[in-house]
């Protein structure tokens, strides 16, 4: 049965920035992109790199270890060289928290 789960102040990661939390065994990445939260597997599916520290552009993040792209809506691998997609998670914002359904 999923959950919701506090992961962060939304207030700690401002628009434009983006954050890695461990959560329930899990490392996740946090996205704030104009406003708009993205919680995604912040582990890459190619070698592990930390898609939060990646670059954003849109609703996509390009891995920092060898440019793979993956959909930081649903996590979906968009480019090579990883071919397989992250977990994604659905984000619920409440009273200044940010929540994710894990
Ligand atoms: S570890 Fe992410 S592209 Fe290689």
């Amino acid at each position: 049965m999923p959950k919701l789960i506090k992961i962060a102040a939304a207030k700690d990661v401002p628009p434009g920035e983006a954050a890695a939390f461990d959560l329930e065994g899990q490392r996740i990445a946090l996205f704030n992109v104009e406003g708009t939260f993205y919680a995604i597997g912040d582990t890459c599916t190619h070698r592990g790199g930390p898609l939060s520290e990646g670059s954003v552009a849109g609703t996509a993040v390009t891995c920092p270890w060898h440019g793979a792209d993956f959909d930081l809506k649903t996590g979906t691998a968009l480019g090579p060289p990883a071919t397989q997609g992250v977990p994604s998670f659905r984000v619920v914002i409440e009273g200044g928290d940010v929540k994710i359904e894990i």
